[in-house]
C-alpha cells in the first residue's frame, strides 16, 4: 500500500492518505529557526536551540490524532451553530473529498477540500527570517455561498524545553501571553515566560482584522479542559473570550471572520510566528510579511536557493529511484542534518541529552560539501573548537552555549570518558573540505581548543593543521595491549561498551583512512617529513590489523580487555560485524584477498533484501557487562539491526573492489524512494533514509524507524556520487573513477566544482563495471582520470569511457 508518489517535476513527494503509519514530517527553515512540520500541519519550531529556546509545544509520543503545536481550524456558520473542521485532518479527523501534502524543498503545502471548502497552505521560513509563514488560501468550491471563519492556533511550551515536561510548579507559574492590537484591527499576540520578557518574545499575527482572541489553553477547550482540540468548546460561541493569560498553559488563536464567501470566491489569509527581542523592534518585518507580494517573493527565493542547492549536482543514470534521491532528496536530507545534526525529530527530541555530536556532524559537513561548502566550514570551525589539546574531542555540544561534554559516557563513571573515534572523523571532514574548495588558508586559521581558563577564555588555540596534527597523535598513542587503538567508552558503535582496556579494529582503520588522508595532504604541500611520518605510522598499523584482526574469514571487531576477539566464529553471538570488513577495505589495510574475502563474508552472512545487518547474530538477553547493545531484541538497532549509517561503507568497500554490481545492489535495496510500494510495512517516510530498519531476526523485518537525523545520508551520498558514479574531488581536480552495475550503458553527471561546471558523460559499450580506458575534455583526451581545475565559470564537456583495461 501506498500514501502517496513522487512528483519529481516538482521535486516534491505527494502525501495523498492522512493515515500514514508514523507522522511523515519535512524540516522548514534551519537550526537558526525552524523545525519540523508533519504532514497534519503539526509544528515543532524553535530558535537556535531546541533544548534552550523551543517555541511550540509538539509531544511526539502523543498519539498521531493529538493536537500537536500548530493547527488551523474551518469554521462554518449553520442553522444550529458551527461546523468546525480541521483542514490539515488533525485534530477533528473528517473525511475529506481531498487531501494532498506537497512535502517539498524547504515547506510543506496541504490542499485538502472538505465540505464545500478547499484550503490550500504552504508553510515555510523565509530564507534567514526568525518567523514561520502559514499562507493559506480558502475557496468555496461548492454552489452556495458559505459563511466562514478562519482560526489559526498555536500552543507554546517553555523554552526550557525539558522544563516544561518535568516542573509544572515553575513553568505554569510564569508563562504570560499578551495581546497588542494595533489601530486597523490586526491583532498580534506576544507571549514569553515571565524572565525573558525584556529580551525575547514570540508572536503570532495575521494579515486580517481578527475579531476575537484567545490565549488560555483552558478557555479555549472549555470546560476546565473537558473540552477538546477535537471540539473546542469556545469555537462554538459567535466570538472567543479575548482572553490574555498570566499563567498556565499558554496558546495563541486568532478568531477572522471571512464573510460569506461566494462559490468560487478565495480568500487568503497569512500567518507568521515568529520570535525577536521586542514587539516594537519586530514590528516592521511583520509588517512585511503582511503583504501578500512579499510573500510571494520570500517562496519565489527559497525556491532559487534549492535551485542554486542541487544545481551543482545532478544525474542521470539508469535507475529512475536513484536519480530522485540524488537529485533531489538526498541532498536535501544532508542539509538537515548539517543544521540539526542528530537533535530534533520524531526520535531525537531535542530535550538536550544530545545537542550537536561531534562525530556525526563531522560525516554530516561531507555530505553538503559540494552544495553549501561555506556553511560547512563554519560548522568545521565549530567543531574543531570543541577538540580537547590531546587531540580527543567532546562528544558533543549546546549550539547555543557552546558548552560540550562526555555524551552517554557520563553514565558510566567506571568507564573512559571519552569516544575513541569521534577526533578522527575531523580529519577526514578537513580533508575533504579542503579538496572541494581548494580553500588551503583554513590550514593556517587558529581556533581555540576547547579547555577554558576561569575566565571562560581558552587555554590554548592552534592551526586548524595542528587540530588535526593533534587529532591523529593522540590515538597514536592511546593504544592496548596489542599496539590497536583502546575503545574508550566506545567507538562509532556506541551500544558497545567494553572494559577499559579493550581494542578497537574499527578506530584502528579509522585512524588509517585519516592518516591515508594526512599523506595526501602532506604530499600536496610538499611536506615530506610529515608525509613519511603519516606513511610509517599506517605501516604499523596496517601490520598490527593484519596480525591481529584476522579471524580465517572475516576480520575482527574488537579485543576485548583480555584479549578475548569479539567478531570472531568463536563467539556464539556478535561473531561478524559488517564495519569490520568494510572499514579494512576503505582503510587500504586489508589485502587484496583478504578484503575480497571479508566482503564475501558480509554478504553471505550480513546481508538481506532490505539491508545488511549491523552484526549477527543478535544477543538474546539483557547482559549487564556487554552494556547498550543487548538492551535491544535480537534484530533491533544495533543487535543486528539494518544500522543504514553502515551499509554505505559497505557500498564503497564494494566499489574500492570492482565489484559495480554488489555496490549498486547495496545502494538499491537501501534506498528509501524504492520503498514506496511497502510503505505499509516499512512506516517511515520515503523520501529521506531513517536511522535502522528492523533485521531478519525480528518478527517485523522490514519495518524502518529514526528517520531523517542519520548518517546515512551523508555517506549514502558519497557512496552514489563518489564511489558509484565516482566523480571524487581531490586537490589538483575531479578524479573520475565510476564503478557501476555491469548492465548499465553509462550514465551523466553535471558537477559544480571549483570555478567551473563539468558535464560528465559515461559509456559502458563494453558492459563492465569499472576501468577507465579514455577521458577527453572538450574535445581533447587527457592523461589519466583527473579532471583538471579550470578557472573560468564555465561548462567543460567530459567524455569517459570505461572498459577492460
Ligand atoms: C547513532 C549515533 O548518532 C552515531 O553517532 C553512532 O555512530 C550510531 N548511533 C551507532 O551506534
Amino acid at each position: 500500500m501506498r500514501y502517496g508518489d513522487f512528483d519529481d517535476d516538482k521535486r516534491e513527494y505527494v502525501i495523498t492518505n492522512p493515515r500514514t503509519p508514523v507522522k511523515w514530517i519535512n524540516y522548514i527553515g534551519t537550526l537558526a529557526f525552524g523545525g519540523f512540520v508533519d504532514h497534519t500541519a503539526g509544528a515543532l519550531i524553535c530558535c537556535q536551540d531546541p533544548a534552550l529556546n523551543r517555541i511550540t509545544r509538539y509531544i511526539a509520543q502523543m498519539p498521531s490524532s493529538d493536537f500537536k503545536g500548530e493547527t488551523l481550524y474551518l469554521r462554518m456558520r449553520r442553522h444550529n451553530g458551527y461546523g468546525v473542521l480541521s483542514p490539515f485532518f488533525v485534530p477533528t479527523l473528517d473525511s475529506f473529498e481531498r487531501y494532498e501534502c506537497h512535502v517539498g524543498l524547504g515547506y510543506m503545502r496541504i490542499i485538502s477540500e472538505v465540505c464545500g471548502v478547499r484550503t490550500d497552505a504552504a508553510i515555510f521560513v523565509p530564507l534567514g527570517q526568525r518567523c514561520e509563514i502559514r499562507d493559506i488560501r480558502v475557496t468555496n468550491v461548492s454552489d452556495a455561498p458559505i459563511e466562514l471563519d478562519l482560526v489559526p492556533v498555536v500552543e507554546y511550551t517553555h523554552p526550557d524545553a525539558l522544563k516544561q515536561l518535568t516542573n509544572a510548579d515553575w513553568v505554569p507559574q510564569t508563562m504570560v501571553s499578551k495581546v497588542g492590537r494595533e489601530e486597523d484591527g490586526l491583532t498580534i499576540l506576544v507571549q514569553y515566560p515571565f524572565m525573558y520578557r525584556d529580551v525575547r518574545v514570540n508572536y503570532l499575527t495575521s494579515n486580517r482584522p481578527a475579531s476575537s482572541f484567545e490565549c488560555d489553553r483552558r478557555r479555549f477547550l472549555g470546560d476546565n479542559e473537558y473540552g477538546t482540540w477535537a471540539r473546542p468548546l469556545s469555537l462554538q460561541q459567535p466570538e472567543l473570550d479575548n482572553g490574555e493569560t498570566l499563567r498556565g498553559d499558554n496558546i495563541a488563536a486568532l478568531l477572522h471572520h471571512l464573510g460569506p464567501l461566494a462559490p468560487g470566491e478565495t480568500c487568503r489569509l497569512i500567518t507568521q510566528l515568529g520570535q525577536a527581542e521586542s514587539i516594537e523592534q519586530a514590528l516592521p518585518r511583520i509588517q512585511h510579511w503582511r503583504d501578500e507580494c512579499n510573500v510571494d517573493r520570500a517562496f519565489e527565493e527559497l525556491a532559487r536557493f534549492w535551485d542554486g542547492y542541487l544545481a551543482n549536482l545532478q544525474v542521470e543514470t539508469p535507475d529512475q529511484a536513484m536519480n530522485r534521491m540524488l537529485n533531489i532528496h538526498n541532498p536535501r536530507q544532508c542539509y538537515t542534518t548539517l543544521n540539526w545534526s542528530r537533535y530534533l525529530s520524531l526520535y531525537q527530541l531535542g530535550y538536550g541529552a544530545r545537542g550537536i555530536g561531534f562525530r556525526d556532524s563531522s560525516q554530516d559537513v561531507m555530505g553538503v560539501l559540494a552544495h553549501a561548502p561555506d556553511e560547512a566550514k563554519s560548522l568545521l570551525e565549530r567543531l574543531l573548537s570543541v577538540q580537547r589539546r590531546d587531540g580527543s574531542a567532546m562528544h558533543q555540544f549546546n549550539p547555543l552555549t557552546m558548552e560540550a561534554n562526555e555524551g552517554d559516557s557520563r553514565e558510566r563513571p567506571d568507564l573512559p570518558d571519552y569516544y575513541s573515534d569521534d577526533h578522527l572523523w575531523i580529519v577526514l571532514a578537513v580533508c575533504a573540505y579542503l579538496k572541494e574548495s581548494g580553500d588551503e588558508a583554513f590550514l593556517e586559521k587558529q581556533v581555540p581548543f576547547y579547555e577554558k581558563d576561569h575566565d571562560g577564555g581558552a587555554l590554548e588555540a592552534g592551526t586548524v593543521l595542528e587540530h588535526l596534527r593533534r587529532a591523529v597523535e593522540f590515538t597514536h598513542s592511546d593504544v592496548g595491549a596489542h599496539g590497536l587503538p583502546l575503545l574508550g567508552f566506545a567507538d562509532w558503535n556506541d551500544t558497545v561498551n567494553l572494559k577499559a582496556g579493550a581494542e578497537s579494529f574499527f578506530t584502528a582503520n579509522l585512524y588509517g583512512k585519516a592518516l591515508l588522508e594526512l599523506m595526501e595532504l602532506a604530499r600536496y604541500l610538499g611536506d615530506v617529513a610529515a608525509c613519511d611520518q603519516c606513511r610509517a605510522r599506517y605501516e604499523e598499523m596496517k601490520q598490527r590489523v593484519n596480525h591481529y584482526g584476522w579471524d580465517g574469514e572475516w576480520y575482527l571487531r574488537y579485543l576485548d580487555w583480555d584479549g578475548t576477539p569479539l567478531g570472531s566464529r568463536a563467539n556464539a553471538q556478535g561473531q561478524i560485524y559488517v564495519n569490520g570488513q568494510s572499514w579494512p577495505v576503505i582503510s587500504g589495510f586489508a589485502t587484496p584477498e583478504r578484503g575480497r574475502r571479508a566482503l564475501d563474508a558480509v554478504y553471505a552472512r550480513l546481508n538481506t533484501r532490505y539491508g545488511i545487518k549491523l552484526s549477527a547474530p543478535g544477543f538474546d538477553g539483557f547482559d549487564p557487562q556487554r552494556g547498550g547493545i543487548t538492551t535491544y531484541p535480537p534484530g533491533a538497532k544495533e543487535n543486528g539491526g539494518i544500522f543504514l549509517h553502515a551499509n554505505p561503507w559497505a557500498i564503497m568497500a564494494e566499489a574500492l573492489l570492482g565489484n559495480g554490481d554488489r555496490a549498486f545492489q547495496y545502494y538499491a535495496q537501501i534506498n528509501p524512494a524504492a520503498q514506496n510500494a511497502r510503505a505499509e510495512q516499512y512506516e517511515c517516510e520515503p523520501y529521506a533514509y531513517a536511522q535502522n530498519i528492523l533485521g531478519d531476526e525480528h518478527p517485523q523485518f522490514g519495518l524502518a524507524r529514526n528517520s531523517w537525523l542519520t548518517g546515512t545520508a551523508s555517506w549514502a551520498y558519497q557512496a552514489a556520487t563518489q564511489y558509484i558514479l565516482g566523480l571524487r574531488p581531490g586537490y589538483s581536480g575531479l578524479e573520475i573513477r565510476p564503478c557501476i552495475p555491469h548492465t548499465w550503458a553509462g550514465f551523466q553527471v553535471r558537477r559544480a566544482f571549483r570555478d567551473a561546471v563539468y558535464q560528465v558523460v559515461v559509456e559502458n559499450p563494453q558492459h563492465v563495471c569499472a576501468g577507465v580506458q579514455h577521458v577527453n575534455v572538450d574535445g581533447e583526451a587527457i592523461q589519466g582520470n583527473v579532471l583538471p581545475l579550470f578557472h573560468d565559470e564555465r561548462t567543460h564537456w567530459v567524455h569517459v569511457r570505461i572498459g577492460q583495461v
